[in-house]
């Protein structure tokens, strides 16, 4: 006999644990460490050991169930699963809210506004408000009972919270992964040797198709409620953003970019608002979906075969187009690296053409198995350069060829090695090579380093070609009637490119150190570097020792800063540089964790009047503060200027405090 004091205890764990996993999983706020949830949950596991009959189905112990399936079995769905029409353009966004206002006879409509996730959809059913099963939505009539695996998401409720929900309810919405799931599931296969998923959608459904449930318990599955089906025994509210906010109540998992707005115009200004701030999401939508928010008025409209009438779907420009390889070649950069570069037939991606993807190196195009003549599934997603998710193996041609990274550089024809433990092959031409002095002087000239405006590509190559440039120390002793001898420059080109160079001489120490292009130290190095030491000199005597006291300074970076600063010819350059009259302020010495700022981070937007926001970021930084570029719940403050982007409305709804120009001025001069 199990005794009442036990089965009190029992119900108590239970009702904690599956209260704490909402806050964690559904809400996204834990209000106690994971050691006290742990603590919770293993409790509760060893009195439902010990007593068995205590164990009910839906106790948050059991949500991995015991036996894999032969096959999964078919659900009819007696509310269809219905598909979405699509809108590509403002213009169609509008022609579907004429249309609609145009049925009911109204001059203005209600839209809910939601974010279409690239998942797949399930649908769930509670009854008395346990869950009793689930299914995917097949053709949409007939789908697959995937119960078993979808009592292993976390962030569905195996029963409901709260009270007043229908005796049988259906909900609908989209199962996905996020991105960091998605990544950290595929350094799990690529690990054990397995294959690897091309995207979070792919991943999401191979997933949730898993005949092994302790398999898909594995995965980082997630799901947001965006509808519902069946509904018997009860009365949902009248609109639908209503609805949503009766399912959140209940303990579902709805998008938190959920937005009430009228008209078209109101639609169109949040799919501007959602474009803009997809990628830093944290999971991957497609789009943007419109329902007209009244559920009377949903009514009215009905139906077309097979997608909603009072709906639409609005895309974002596809980041992922099919196209051909037709060539691989390597680039040579600063460093000698050798990149292996796919020429592509041109093909438009997320609203630019892409004619060539990067393939980074030799192990990568072994691992991804691309040859050349291969149909290719490429990806540009925002600013992220192009790149081959995967090759259509079905497409591959007979002629297909196996590429072999050459064994001699393709411009300076010295020998190309590859260093045990490196990804990359490598050109052993040094300064010898052409392609790198000219990597290395665009590098100089960057507008992040140097900033020499008019020294692009084409002329760099014609400068080392013609041997008037050696090393960046030659560029301060160009004189403009020799630039202006040069094919397509003009007199008036040359003097304005002499004047560029003469301006920048005037630097400071972060964008000095950074055009010298020392191996492995980018810009936030450079920065951490310049501050921690105050000067080239303090910076040129430290041992490797000093060196990897700075905070993010390796062995391998203290090496290389180390070698470049005992090598006599870049000696000889740095003299000559700063002979030339390369001058700067040294930056205020800030030993770090100690800045009135520090362990603060700000996020920036919009135009501020009385500095850039560069400066505005280097005087944050000086007093401690780290800058980020997007919002998230860890940013201290949202600086806001002049007409701000997204950033301001991701603040707001985050709650993070916002900091106008004057109050900026404040914190700086206090500082
Ligand atoms: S509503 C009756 N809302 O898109 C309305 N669908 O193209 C049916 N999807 O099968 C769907 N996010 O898998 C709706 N916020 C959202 C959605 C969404 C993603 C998917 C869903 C559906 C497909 C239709």
């Amino acid at each position: 006999m199990v005794s009442k004091d036990v089965a009190r205890r029992v119900a108590f764990l239970r009702e904690q644990v599956n209260e704490h996993n909402f806050r964690y999983y559904v809400l996204d706020e834990p209000t106690i460490p994971d050691a006290e949830y742990d603590r919770l949950l293993r409790e509760l596991e060893g009195l439902e050991a010990q007593y068995p009959e205590l164990v009910t189905p839906d106790s948050p112990t059991q949500r991995v169930g015991a036996e894999p399936l032969d096959a999964f079995s078919e659900i009819h769905h007696e509310v269809p699963m219905l598909s979405l029409g699509n809108a590509f353009d403002d213009g169609e966004v509008r022609d579907f809210d004429r249309r609609l206002r145009d049925r009911l006879g109204v001059d203005e409509l209600e839209y809910a506004c939601e974010t279409k996730l690239d998942g797949l959809a399930v649908s769930l059913r509670y009854e008395r408000g346990k869950l009793v099963r689930a299914a995917t939505r097949g053709d949409g009539t007939i789908g697959e009972d995937v119960t078993q695996n979808v009592r292993t998401i976390k962030s569905v409720p195996l029963s409901l919270r709260g009270r007043g929900f229908p005796q049988v309810l259906e909900v609908r919405g989209e199962v996905f992964m996020t991105r960091d799931g998605f990544r950290a599931l595929n350094e799990m296969q690529s690990k054990h040797g397995q294959k690897l998923f091309a995207n979070p959608r792919n991943a999401a459904a191979g997933s949730l198709r898993q005949l092994h449930p302790r398999i898909t318990a594995e995965r980082p599955l997630d799901m947001f409620c965006y509808g519902t089906g069946v509904v018997e025994g009860g009365e949902l509210p009248g609109r639908h953003s209503d609805i949503l906010a009766g399912l959140k109540d209940w303990g579902l998992k709805v998008s938190s970019e959920l937005v009430v707005v009228k008209g078209a115009e109101g639609c169109l200004a949040y799919y501007r608002r959602m474009a803009a701030v997809r990628h830093d999401l944290g999971y991957a939508i497609d789009g943007v979906v419109y329902k007209v928010n009244l559920i009377q008025q949903q009514q009215a409209l009905g139906y077309r075969t097979r997608a909603p009438r009072w709906a639409v779907a609005h895309k974002f420009p596809p980041e992922e187009e099919l196209t051909k390889v037709l060539a691989i070649d390597v680039q040579v950069g600063r460093t000698g690296a050798l990149t292996p570069v796919a020429r592509l037939e041109p093909v438009i991606v997320g609203g630019a053409t892409i004619t060539n993807a990067t393939l980074h190196n030799e192990d990568e195009i072994k691992r991804k198995d691309v040859m050349v003549g291969d149909t290719v599934i490429v990806r540009r997603a925002g600013d992220v350069i192009p790149e081959i998710v995967q090759v259509v193996k079905e497409r591959r041609p007979k002629s297909a060829r196996r590429y072999r990274m050459p064994k001699r550089c393709p411009i300076c024809n010295s020998e190309v090695v590859r260093v045990a433990g490196e990804a990359a092959s490598r050109c052993t031409g040094g300064l010898y090579c052409a392609a790198q002095r000219m990597r290395a002087i665009l590098h100089f000239a960057s507008r992040r380093a140097m900033d020499i405006e008019g020294l692009g590509d084409k002329l760099v190559e014609q400068l080392v070609e013609k041997g008037y440039v050696q090393t960046v120390a030659d560029l301060y002793g160009l004189q403009v009637e020799q630039l202006a001898g040069l094919p397509r420059m003009g007199a008036k080109s040359a003097a304005n490119l002499v004047h560029a160079l003469e301006k920048s001489k005037s630097t400071t120490l972060v964008r000095f150190l950074y055009a010298l292009g020392i191996r492995d130290v980018g810009e936030a190095t450079t920065e951490t570097l310049a501050k921690h030491f105050g000067s080239l000199k303090a910076l040129q005597e430290a041992d490797v020792e000093t060196l990897q006291q700075v905070p993010d300074v390796g062995p391998v970076v203290a090496g290389n800063i180390s070698v470049f600063f005992r090598q006599a010819h870049n000696r000889a350059v740095l003299k000559r540089l700063l002979d030339a009259g390369i001058r700067w302020e040294d930056p205020p010495r800030v030993a770090p964790g100690q800045g009135k700022l520090s362990g603060q981070t700000f996020v920036l937007t919009g135009t501020l009047k009385s500095m850039t926001r560069d400066e505005a970021k280097k005087r944050l930084q000086t007093l401690g503060a780290k800058i980020a570029s997007s919002v998230s719940k860890n940013t201290t403050y949202v600086v806001v200027g002049g007409d701000p982007g997204s950033k301001l409305a991701r603040a707001e709804q985050l709650g993070v405090p916002l900091l106008k120009e004057q109050a900026l001025l404040n914190l700086l001069k206090r500082g």
